[in-house]
């Protein structure tokens, strides 16, 4: 039984996240979207509303599994027996952050495996941050994310600018 885990924020889940789950899911009997903390980062979104949304973007996959954690990724890994991470690759800064990642895990577990798949060209310029600053000023985020999707992004920012009034 090999089981990969997909790991991110996903705050949102874009079109971008659904190929790279796609294809993973592909290549194991188990895919494990993990929505986990990255501790940089503000999320506009809750945990639970990330994992409601991925759930919502994967629902056609049957061997996908949407879990959220806040632990470290070293800890999941071991804790579900993964046999990999897979992570979309989009530019040369993403493989540097990547690098940094990749050389801190296999520090702290040497078994730790990761996997990149390099992202679909016409979307390797899109990511969550693009699309909530898209988003923000009003403009089409159409073709980065599903249209359930697009509709949670916009509500969210509603609501976020009713409470700073
Ligand atoms: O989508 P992101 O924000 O690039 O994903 C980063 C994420 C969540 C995979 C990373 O921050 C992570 O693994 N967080 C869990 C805590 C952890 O293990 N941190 C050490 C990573 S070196």
């Amino acid at each position: 039984m090999k089981t990969f885990i997909f790991p991110g924020s996903f705050d949102p889940f874009s079109l971008g996240h659904i190929d790279i789950a796609r294809r993973a899911s592909k290549l194991c009997d188990k895919l494990v979207v993990a929505i986990m903390i990255n501790r940089a980062k503000n999320s506009l979104f809750t945990v639970e509303e990330r994992v409601g949304m991925a759930k919502i973007c994967l629902s056609d996959l049957p061997n996908v599994e949407v879990i959220s954690r806040e632990t470290l990724l070293v800890d999941l890994y071991r804790e579900l027996g993964a046999s990999a991470v897979v992570r979309g690759l989009r530019s040369e800064s993403d493989f540097r952050y990547e690098a940094e990642m990749n050389a801190a895990n296999t520090l702290m577990f040497p078994d730790y495996q990761v996997i990149f798949l390099p992202c679909r060209a016409d979307l390797a310029f899109t990511s969550s941050s693009i699309i909530k600053e898209v988003a923000y000023y009003g403009g089409d985020i159409s073709r980065m994310c599903l249209p359930e999707i697009e509709d949670m992004v916009h509500k969210k920012l509603l609501d976020k600018k009713a409470d700073k009034k």
